[in-house]
């Protein structure tokens, strides 16, 4: 089960769009990886590792590819447009053995803050570079600041925290992890998002803004006036090794009288680490890497997640989440042409609430999803985080045994037809009165297929359709280009109507958002 939990982690993972952009590595002088200690091997160790090399390789190749092989038979759920699949899977990187991202430290700093220098302090410079010489600046990296901030205010950091090539799940687990944070009475030192498969590590305010990235947290009901989230740097500076209470997440738990693997009540599993965090003599806390994450995908699949939604909803960190300024440019280079605006409407301000009226957004899963939905399958996971909460029209829990009647339920959710899909569509135009008169189709479907569709749209009656690959997307710089998957979640948040795959983490990051904003639960719809 822990094998195929990871494994459809990752493969999750190498779903998000991120994955094929043109990356360089962050252009950052001052953060270094671990030393990666030097292994000597004598040649019998040598022998041993090709032995279990041998022994472990073929099978892992052989189960992995198993969804692939397997998903032949999704053959009656092709496309009634063309004969061959919509997509390939592209399994150039078969997944790591690891889940983990190893930890990311940096020199030892002085004791001054840093300055921002005279290329950077213009605020419109979003180079990655300008993005982290600002983080690094902020305001309460500053030791002198008095509590709850400063040399002595409380700290943790989450060593642990998940990183593999994509973003949208990361956003989940750290949204989480700066929740328990403040409710622990913790200043939240936030990681950089890393990508596995590049060695790509990006300042996290380069996606996002808010109160986990070291916004002021308004929110003073919990513990007073809130510690500011800081950012590694300052987190080595303010917290010195030997000031650090390493937590070993499994031997906590086991203390707190607790399980993991998601047999905990979700609420109950945040009041227990709440209680164990509130500790006053421990001024930081470091949650160890490679202990298993008290958020991980054990729980996030999982239905016992929705008993933490009431009170996390309402937190700072879901409440006043916004995007970064460079997510909100690359957003209002393409919104018009996504959206089929005219040039005259006005991008909204960061931050702003309003409703894009008359459209229609569609996340189609194809490609990757083939195999995809059979691990869903196989492993019996429900929707996606906040795509099981109840208020949802099409919210689906898989409760029943695994039944064929189940089994054809299941895929019109993860594969739908695209019969299905059009009949889905055809009825949210009518729900809506038929004010709904354009789509945006994000998908990581490929062109020819994409464009069918298109074209059956059109003929359905639609006054517009544009799709992720048709011409007109651009990102015009490496940096936007690195934001086209949040691109997507935005345009999928303002969207008078929205329908997704449920079992998809950008469709559930997009819910998350439209509730928040107080979007009606009806206008949230999952295949
Ligand atoms: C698969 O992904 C790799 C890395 O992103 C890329 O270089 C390669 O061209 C892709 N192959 C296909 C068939 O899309
Ligand atoms: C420490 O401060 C000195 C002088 O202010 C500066 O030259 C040096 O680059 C700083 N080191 C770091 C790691 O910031
Ligand atoms: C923005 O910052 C970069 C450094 O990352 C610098 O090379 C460039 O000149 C700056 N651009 C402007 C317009 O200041
Ligand atoms: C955490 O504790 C468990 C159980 O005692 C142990 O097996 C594991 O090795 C520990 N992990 C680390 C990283 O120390
Ligand atoms: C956003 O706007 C909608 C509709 O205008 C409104 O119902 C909702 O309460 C607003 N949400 C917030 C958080 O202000």
């Amino acid at each position: 089960m822990d094998t195929a939990r990871s494994l459809l982690s990752r493969i999750t993972e190498k779903s998000n769009q991120n994955e094929h952009l043109p990356l360089t590595n962050a252009q950052n002088p001052d953060v270094i990886d671990l030393p990666v200690p030097a292994q000597k091997h004598s040649s019998r160790k040598i022998w041993i590792f090709w032995i279990v090399l041998c022994l472990t390789i073929p099978p892992l190749v052989l189960y992995l590819s198993l969804p692939f092989i397997r998903s032949d038979t999704f053959r009656n759920f092709t496309s009634p447009f063309q004969s061959k699949p919509s997509a390939t899977v592209n399994d150039t990187h078969p997944p790591d053995i690891d889940d983990y991202i190893p930890p990311h430290v940096t020199v030892p700093i002085n004791q001054t803050r840093p300055s921002v220098s005279k290329d950077c302090q213009d605020l419109t410079n979003l180079t990655v570079y300008c993005i982290r010489e600002r983080e690094h600046a902020a305001p309460q990296h500053d030791l002198d600041l008095p509590y709850p901030e400063g040399r002595t205010g409380r700290y943790i950091t989450f060593n642990n925290q998940f990183g593999l090539i994509g973003f949208n799940n990361q956003l989940q687990e750290l949204l989480l992890n700066a929740y328990l944070s403040w409710r622990s009475g913790r200043s939240y030192a936030f990681r950089d998002v890393s990508f596995r498969y590049t060695g790509l590590h990006v300042p996290l305010s380069a996606y996002i803004g808010g109160p986990s990235v070291g916004e002021p947290i308004l929110d003073t009901t919990i513990h007073g006036p809130p510690a500011r989230s800081v950012d590694q740097q300052y987190w080595h500076q303010v917290c010195p090794p030997d000031e650090v209470v390493y937590l070993n997440v499994t031997t906590e738990q086991a203390e707190m009288g607790i399980e993991g693997d998601g047999k905990t009540e979700g609420s109950l599993l945040v009041e227990k680490w709440v209680e164990r965090l509130s500790r006053k003599e421990e001024r930081c806390v470091e949650i160890m890497f490679k202990t298993p994450r008290i958020f991980d995908f054990t729980l996030l699949d999982n239905p016992h997640l929705i008993s933490i939604w009431p009170e996390f909803h309402k937190s700072p960190f879901v409440r006043d989440f916004i995007w970064s300024p460079l997510v909100h440019r690359a957003y209002s280079h393409n919104v018009h042409f996504m959206a089929s605006l005219p040039d005259s409407w006005k991008v909204p301000e960061l931050g702003e609430n309003y409703t894009l009226e008359g459209l229609l957004v569609i996340a189609v899963r194809r490609g990757d999803y083939k195999g995809h939905c059979y691990l869903l399958w196989d492993a019996g996971l429900p929707f996606n985080t906040w795509d099981m909460l109840p208020e949802l029209p099409d919210a689906y829990i898989r409760d029943a045994p695994d039944s064929p009647a189940e089994k054809a339920k299941f895929v019109k959710h993860c594969w739908p037809s695209e019969e299905e899909m059009m009949a889905k569509i055809r009825k949210g135009r009518e729900d809506s009165g038929d004010t709904l008169k354009r789509i945006f189709m994000a998908s990581n479907a490929e062109l020819e297929y994409l464009e069918e569709f298109r074209e059956n749209l059109l003929k359905d009656g639609w006054e517009s359709v544009v799709h992720t690959l048709s011409k007109g997307i651009e990102f015009p710089t490496e940096e936007e280009a690195l934001c086209d998957a949040m691109v997507d979640m935005e345009i999928a948040r303002r969207a008078q109507v929205f329908i997704g795959n449920g079992f998809s983490s950008l469709t559930s990051n997009a819910v998350m958002m439209r509730l928040t904003d107080g979007k009606d639960p009806k206008t949230i719809r999952f295949w």
